[in-house]
């Protein structure tokens, strides 16, 4: 049996990001570590959120949402995807990071085998470990973080059971075309794996590239767990609103582990949620145009201080090649200098590995206001030179 104070020793590492973001506070740096936007708030939404706070109900909502919510996710997604979703195979939860929890809990038996792909979010490994599983990794190939359907075949084992994808990728910003997702869905089904398919940026895709989600694969829509987020879709990273989407059995499982791990999202905001989602196709493309400017200017700012940018479809980031820029590839001391010499805080790409890490790659947040920005671009154009 295991004592409190042996409990309490075991060690708890504190994520990268909120290493950085404490050093950017102890030395007052720009922070392009986390990725949180320094943009006003869409106004549309927050009025929605005022209107629901004071006019609807602040009661428990129903468990696996509320049926306006849902229907305007399956709406939304109609409309920005082509994609038609029955409400029904909607699960609400408290962020994308309650949808991943209940779907890793729900699909991970103890000593199940699951395939992570690196660089990869922070949240998956400790989530399948915490259900039971143990983790295999496949890489991402840089510079263009190509994922081949040939790894992840010859990374399976007897006890694999399930792979989880994210499409578009934090930290890289690439995202999976069709043919891979239909590669990776005939392994699937000749294997019997499960799909867990993180989409939370599916609304950042900034470089016109069209979206393509899992659940429209035919090999992988009954098998497939689709993760999404309001935080990303609408900038609003604290309101943590996300959802699951999956075929009626599967998300019948997610929800039976979303009920007993929040029962419930709070309600006012899944109003102002749906609000939102129905706003305009126009007032989307407005929303992410705002994203894409930032992004090319800070990409254009690095690029003509020498820096060398790898290219990347979406999310809040871009990612920068140390040794293409004349800088040594050791990331996490880069960052480290970045901070003392530069005032600036990075994430290094080498802390989304758990294996043989890729050491030679900075990840920026570009979703801060023009004055930021500007500010950053010159000061990391100036500690280049
Ligand atoms: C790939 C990925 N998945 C999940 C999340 C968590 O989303 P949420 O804030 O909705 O829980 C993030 C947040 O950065 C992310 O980048």
């Amino acid at each position: 049996m295991t004592s409190l104070a042996e409990r309490l020793a075991v060690p708890r590492a504190t994520t990268v990001f909120e290493r950085m973001s404490a050093l950017a506070r102890e030395t007052g740096s720009i922070n392009l570590g986390q990725g949180f936007p320094d943009l006003p708030d869409p106004p549309e939404l927050i009025a929605a959120a005022q209107r629901a706070l004071a006019e609807r109900s602040n009661q428990y909502p129903p468990m696996r949402g509320l049926a306006e919510l849902r229907a305007g996710i399956a709406a939304f997604y109609a409309r920005e995807q082509g994609q038609a979703i029955d409400p029904e195979k909607i699960v609400v939860t408290s962020g994308a990071t309650e949808a991943l929890a209940a779907a890793l809990l729900a699909l991970v038996a103890p000593r199940d085998e699951v395939i992570l792909v690196q660089p990869c979010y922070d949240a998956y490994a400790p989530l399948v470990t915490r259900a039971g599983g143990t983790v295999r990794y496949v890489s991402l190939a840089p510079p263009h973080w190509t994922l081949d359907p040939a790894a992840l075949a010859a990374a399976l084992g007897p006890k694999t059971r399930g792979i989880v994808l994210n499409t578009p990728n934090n930290p890289v910003g690439t995202v999976l075309d069709r043919a891979t997702l239909e590669a990776i869905g005939a392994l699937c089904a000749a294997h019997d794996l499960w799909l867990v398919c993180d989409e939370v940026w599916e609304g950042m895709i900034l470089d016109g590239t069209p979206h393509c989600s899992a659940l429209d694969i035919p090999a992988l829509a009954q098998r497939t767990v689709k993760i999404g987020s309001a935080g990303k879709i609408f900038s609003l990273t604290g309101w943590k609103v996300g959802w699951a989407v999956a075929a009626p059995p599967l998300a019948a499982a997610v929800a039976a582990q979303h009920q007993f791990l929040t029962f419930t999202t709070a309600t006012p905001l899944q109003w102002a949620v749906a609000e939102g989602l129905a706003l305009p196709p126009d007032w989307h493309r407005a929303h992410r145009q705002r994203y894409a400017a930032a992004r090319a200017w800070l990409c254009d700012s690095l690029t003509a201080a020498g820096y060398c940018v790898l290219p990347a479809s979406g999310t809040w980031f871009v990612t920068i090649d140390l040794a293409a820029s004349g800088l040594p590839a050791d990331d996490e001391a880069v960052a480290q200098r970045l901070i003392a010499e530069a005032r600036v805080a990075a994430i290094p790409v080498s802390a989304f590995y758990a294996e043989q890490p890729e050491r030679g790659f900075l990840r920026l947040c570009f979703a801060k206001d023009d004055v930021m920005l500007d500010e950053a671009a010159h000061r990391l154009a100036q500690f280049r030179s």
